[in-house]
């Protein structure tokens, strides 16, 4: 498990293995726009300022993944124990 934080509020979530961080924020009332949930839109594609995303979607390129700038929060997850989001 992992946590999110949101960079405007400085509020901090945690992410159990058994939810996504879309869920976890949609419980909370913060919701980000989403469709697919499974990686494959890109609707819910948001940024990340700080830590490493779990990349699992198949919407952004390996290159964008890389840069561990941004991530579907659908479905992927966390590699570092905290992202920042810009939200
Ligand atoms: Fe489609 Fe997240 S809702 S990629």
């Amino acid at each position: 498990s992992f946590e999110v934080e949101l960079a405007s509020s400085g509020q901090t979530f945690h992410i159990p293995p058994d939810k996504t961080v879309l869920e976890i924020l949609a419980a909370n009332g913060i919701d980000i726009p989403v469709s697919c949930e499974q990686g494959i839109c890109g609707t819910c594609v948001t940024r990340v300022l700080r830590g490493e995303p779990d990349h699992r979607d198949l919407f952004m390129t390996d290159q964008e993944h890389a840069a561990n700038d941004q991530f579907t929060p659908c479905c992927s997850r966390a590699r570092s124990l905290r992202l920042v989001l810009d939200l």
